[in-house]
């Protein structure tokens, strides 16, 4: 059994089919990068994959085991903007990351410092310990997101899901976002669900690359049919077909 099974599930809002069909599996500590038209579906699998919501059919499972519909240790998510508490400060930022997922509330003494020295070191893995007692605001795009990793990692989690993470940052401090993650991931050996915008950094980045698109297509009603997984790329071998990805699938479709 792989370690998250994604079988033959389908999602729709009222009658308005969004996922058909969709078989996936992933092993452990595989990076999953996923791209799709706008509106096709990936953050709802994401969510589908956070049991935020349940699929109309088909099911999935984590470890063997559906997963837990309240927050828990074996999912961190990262969203494009706005994953942080604005009211605390970096350091507590972490520290609320794992007492969030271990269902603990706020920390007092001895149990305190010691939830502190870990988020201590997660500050200084993710570069941000000289920044500790800063407010989030302060922070640039790119330290902002390294500390929303951050706090999903504080919780360690068995599962990273990161939707378009970097897709607000400028060019160059994505570049070095890129190295952040995967000298964090080396480490870490966690496995990772990303969905982008970019195809190269889908490609850059994940061990495969699933394409998210409509296998069925009327024109004269786009919202007809759900999307589901079109190709599913082994990214790690070099020479990708990226010109058939364009003109094979609508991920670039304008919309
Ligand atoms: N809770 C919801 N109720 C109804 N429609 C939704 C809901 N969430 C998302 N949708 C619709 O489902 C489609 C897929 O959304 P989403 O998963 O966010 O796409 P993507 O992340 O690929 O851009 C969109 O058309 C969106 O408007
Ligand atoms: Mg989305």
């Amino acid at each position: 059994m792989s370690f998250v099974e994604v079988e033959n599930v389908f999602q729709s809002y009222g009658a308005r089919p969004i996922l058909e069909r969709v078989n996936v599996t992933v092993n452990r500590g595989e990076f999953i990068s996923i791209v799709g038209a706008s509106g096709c579906g990936k953050s709802t699998f994401l969510r589908l994959l956070l049991a935020q919501e349940q699929p109309t059919r088909g099911s999935i499972t984590i470890d063997g085991r559906p997963p837990a519909q309240e927050p828990d240790r074996t999912r961190g998510v990262v969203f494009q903007r706005y994953s942080v508490f604005p009211h605390m400060n970096v350091r507590d930022n972490i520290v609320a990351g794992e007492a969030f997922a271990r269902s603990f509330g706020r920390l007092f003494g001895s149990e305190r410092r010691a939830a502190q020295e870990r988020a201590d070191a997660m500050l200084e893995r993710i570069g941000l310990n000289h920044v500790a007692d800063a407010y989030p605001a302060t922070l640039s795009g790119g330290m902002q997101q390294r500390l929303a990793i951050g706090q999903a990692l504080a919780a360690k989690p068995l599962i990273l899901l990161l939707d378009e993470p970097f897709g607000a940052l400028d060019p160059g401090t994505r570049l070095s976002m890129h190295d952040f993650l995967m000298h964090l991931r080396g480490e870490i050996g966690m496995t990772v669900f990303m969905v982008t915008h970019d195809l190269s950094e889908g490609f850059k980045l994940g061990d495969r690359v699933l394409v998210f698109d409509k296998p069925r297509w009327d024109p004269t009603d786009p919202d007809a049919y759900g999307a589901t997984v079109t190709y599913d790329f082994d990214a790690r071998n070099r020479g990708i077909p990226f010109q058939t990805i364009m003109e094979e699938t609508h991920v670039l479709r304008p919309v």
